[in-house]
C-alpha cells in the first residue's frame, strides 16, 4: 500500500534523500507523493497527485532546507488521488505533519467528533484525523511522543504513522499497528520506512519495529516504547544482507509468494471497509431487477463464487458472466432495471469496461469492485468499493481473489440481513467466521506450505491436471486450474465435478492427477462418489479437505488439510490457498518465473 520514509541527518539536507528514497519505493505502486521538512520552526510541505518525476518537475522536491523530514507515496484508499488528499496531512495550525500507511476503521466517527470540537478538515482521507488528534494532545500539554501515543490509542484499524512538528523540531515520532515499520541506523543518519528498500543503499543496519510500538527518532538515537503503557524496549540493529531486489520482495524469492503471504493482512483490510459504501451497494443490489456479475479471469472466478453466496444467503439470483462474452450474450437484453456489478482488480480491463460501456448506454446501473481508486471503473460506477489489497505486482492474481471474495461475501451477508432471509444465529455465526478468516488463512499458509511444496515436487513432471469441485468449490477448482496453467504451463482442466462424467472422464488413465476441492458441505456425498469414479479408473487423487476428514483421507493419494468448521459459503477463501501454493511451487519446480509468465500482462487493456 502506501510507502513511508523519514530521516534525521547530521549535516545534510533531508529533501533530496527523501526524494531518492521515495523513488526506491515506487515499485509498490502509488498515485500521489509528498514530503514535509523541518527547518527549525519552519515546516515546508510539498505534495501532489502523480508520479514522483512529474511532481518533482512541478515542485522541485529537492529544494527545501532542513535535515529532518518525512515523505510518502500514496495508494488511495479513502478519497481520490488529488493534491489535497496527498500526504503529509497537517493539523488546524499547520504545525504537525503526518504520513500514514493503513486503514483507520473508525475515522468517520472520530472526524465527526473532531469537527464538533471545531477542527477544520481539508482532505477526504482517514489520515487527517491523526494530525488533529495529536493537536488536541499537545493542546492538553502533552509532549509530541505522548500526544502521538494518545492519538494512535484512539485508532481502530491498521496504521504506521510518521509525525514531525515545529513544536519539537528535533525529532520524528512513528507508531505502528499491523502496517510495517523499520528503522535504518547509520553513523550520520537515522531513517524510518515502511520498507527496507527505502534506505538499503544508505545503510544495511536495520531495526524491525513490532506491532504496538512507538519510536522516537532524534539526533542522539532512537527510543522504542510500547504504545499500550509507554514502557521502553531496547533493541539493537541487525545486519540486513539483502540485495535491493530481494529487499523489494521483503526477502521472498518473488512477488507472487510475497503476495500469497500478504493475504491475511489484505483480508483484515477488507473487514475495515466503509459501512456507507457497503450499505449503498447493498441497496442497489436489493432494488435491482436482475444482477450481472461481470469480470475476466480470476475476478470472474470470484464472481462465480459470489453467485453462490448471493443465492444461498440472500436468495438473490445473479448471472456471473465472462466480460468478453457479455455484450454478445446479454448486451441486447440489458435495460434500465439491470444492475451490473463489474469486478476488476485493475479497473482497466478492456473487456470488462466494454461490457460496462454497453450497459451504461442501455441505462443499466453500474457498480464496481476494484483495487484501483481512480481507475476507469471507479469513474463510471454509481458506487464502487475498493478491495483494499494494495498493489499486486505478480502477474498471477492471488490476494486479489481472496480480497474480492471477502468483499462479495460481506455484500451477500448484508443483503441477506436486509431481506430477512437467514436467521440471526446464522448471521452472527457467519460474521464471526468472516472475522476469523484472516487468522485461518495465516494458519494454513504457515502450517501447509511445506506439504504443498512436497506435493509439487512429486507431481512436477505430470503433463495435465484435472481440478474438480462442487457447488461454490467449482469456482475454487477453476481458479486452482487457472493459477497452475498460467504460471507452471501445465495444461489443465476444471469442471464442476458432476459434469466430469459427461465427457472429460475419458481422459483419465492410471496416474492422471485429479485435484478435488472438498470442504465438508452439502455436496459431500456426491463429491465422494466423484472421487470413487476417478479412483476406479486409476486417477491419482489429491484432495483439499477439512482437517480430520478421515473418509476422504482414506480415498486420496495425497491430501492437504484446511481448518475445520468453516461455513460452506466462505470456503473458497481458505481452500484456494493450497491451490495458489501448489501452482507457485509447480512453477518453481519446473524452472519458470512465477512473477512473469510468458505472453501475459497484468492488466489487459485490449479487447
Ligand atoms: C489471473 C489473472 C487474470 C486477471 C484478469 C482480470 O491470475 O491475473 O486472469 O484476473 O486479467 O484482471 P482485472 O481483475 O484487473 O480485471
Amino acid at each position: 500500500m502506501c510507502g513511508i520514509f523519514g530521516c534525521i541527518l547530521k549535516d545534510r539536507d533531508a529533501a533530496p534523500i527523501i526524494h531518492s528514497a521515495l523513488k526506491r519505493l515506487e515499485y509498490r505502486g502509488y498515485d500521489s507523493v509528498g514530503e514535509a521538512v523541518l527547518h527549525g520552526t519552519n515546516l515546508t510541505i510539498k505534495k501532489d497527485e502523480g508520479k514522483i518525476d512529474e511532481v518533482h518537475a512541478l515542485h522541485n522536491l529537492d529544494d527545501i532546507a532542513g535535515r529532518i523530514g518525512i515523505g510518502h507515496t500514496r495508494w488511495a484508499t479513502h478519497g481520490a488521488p488529488s493534491q489535497i488528499n496527498a500526504h503529509p496531512h497537517t493539523d488546524c495550525n499547520g504545525q504537525i505533519a503526518v504520513v500514514h500507511n493503513g486503514i483507520i476503521e473508525n475515522f468517520l466517527g472520530l472526524r465527526r467528533e473532531l469537527q464538533e470540537r471545531g477542527h477544520a478538515f481539508r482532505s477526504k482521507t482517514d489520515t487527517e484525523i491523526v494530525s488533529h488528534l495529536i493537536e488536541e494532545g499537545i493542546r492538553e500539554g502533552l509532549t509530541l511522543p505522548e500526544a502521538v501515543r494518545g492519538a494512535v490509542g484512539r485508532l481502530e484499524g491498521s496504521y504506521t504513522v510518521a509525525v514531525v512538528s515545529v513544536l519539537e523540531p528535533d525529532k520524528i515520532v512513528c507508531a505502528r499497528k499491523e502496517s510495517p515499520l523499520v528503522l535504518g541506523v547509520a553513523d550520520d543518519a537515522l531513517y524510518c520506512a515502511s520498507d527496507i528498500p527505502a534506505f538499503l543503499p544508505l545503510t544495511n543496519m536495520a531495526v524491525i519495529v513490532n506491532d504496538g510500538e512507538l519510536v522516537v527518532l532524534h539526533d542522539k538515537g532512537y527510543e522504542i516504547r510500547k504504545i499500550a503503557d509507554g514502557t521502553t524496549i531496547s533493541r539493537e540493529p541487525e545486519v540486513i544482507d539483502w540485495t535491493p531486489e530481494m529487499a523489494e520482495k521483503q526477502g521472498y524469492p518473488n512477488f507472487m509468494l510475497k503476495e500469497i503471504h500478504e493475504q491475511p493482512l489484505c483480508l483484515r483490510n477488507t473487514l475495515r471497509l466503509q459501512e456507507q459504501y457497503l450499505e449503498l451497494m447493498t441497496t442497489f443490489l436489493d432494488r435491482a431487477g436482475e444482477v450481472f456479475l461481470v469480470a475476466c479471469g480470476t475476478s470472474y472466478h470470484a464472481c462465480l463464487a459470489a453467485s453462490y453466496m448471493f443465492s444461498k444467503l440472500a436468495m438473490l439470483a445473479t448471472h456471473p458472466v465472462i466480460a468478453s462474452e457479455f455484450v454478445e450474450q446479454h448486451g441486447s437484453a440489458v435495460n434500465i432495471d439491470s444492475t451490473i456489478l463489474a469486478v476488476s482488480q485493475s479497473g482497466e480491463t478492456a473487456d470488462t469496461l466494454a461490457a460496462v460501456g454497453v450497459s451504461r448506454q442501455r441505462a443499466a446501473t453500474i457498480l464496481g469492485l476494484t483495487n484501483a481508486i481512480d481507475s476507469t471503473l471507479t469513474r463510471i460506477s454509481r458506487v464502487y468499493i475498493c478491495q483494499q489489497s494494495g498493489p499486486e505486482i505478480g502477474v498471477a492474481a492471488t490476494k486479489t481473489f481472496t480480497s474480492q471474495l471477502s468483499v462479495l461475501s460481506q455484500l451477500a451477508l448484508r443483503l441477506a440481513k436486509r431481506r430477512g432471509k437467514i436467521s440471526h444465529e446464522e448471521i452472527e455465526d457467519l460474521e464471526e467466521k468472516l472475522e476469523q478468516i484472516p487468522d485461518i488463512v495465516e494458519k494454513i499458509i504457515k502450517s501447509r506450505e511445506e506439504d504443498v511444496k512436497r506435493l509439487a515436487m512429486k507431481y512436477r513432471d505430470k503433463n495435465c491436471f484435472f481440478f474438480l469441485g462442487r457447488g461454490v468449490s467449482s469456482a475454487s477448482a477453476l481458479e486452482g486450474r487457472l493459477k497452475l496453467l498460467e504460471i507452471a504451463y501445465a495444461p489443465s482442466i476444471a469442471y464442476p465435478a458432476g459434469e466430469s462424467k459427461h465427457g472429460p472422464i475419458s481422459l483419465i488413465q492410471p496416474g492422471f492427477p485429479v485435484v478435488f476441492i472438498c470442504p465438508r458441505d452439502g455436496t459431500r456425498r456426491t463429491i465422494i462418489g466423484n472421487i470413487m469414479e476417478m479412483k476406479a479408473r486409476g486417477a491419482s487423487i489429491i484432495a483439499i479437505i477439512e482437517e480430520g476428514d478421515k473418509e476422504i483421507k482414506g480415498l486420496a493419494d495425497e491430501y492437504i488439510e484446511v481448518t475445520k468448521g468453516l461455513p460452506e459459503i466462505l470456503s473458497p477463501i481458505p481452500y484456494v490457498i493450497p491451490l495458489q501454493l501448489f501452482a507457485y511451487y509447480m512453477a518453481v519446480a519446473r524452472g519458470h518465473d512465477p512473477d512473469r509468465p510468458r505472453n501475459l500482462a497484468k492488466s489487459v487493456t485490449v479487447q
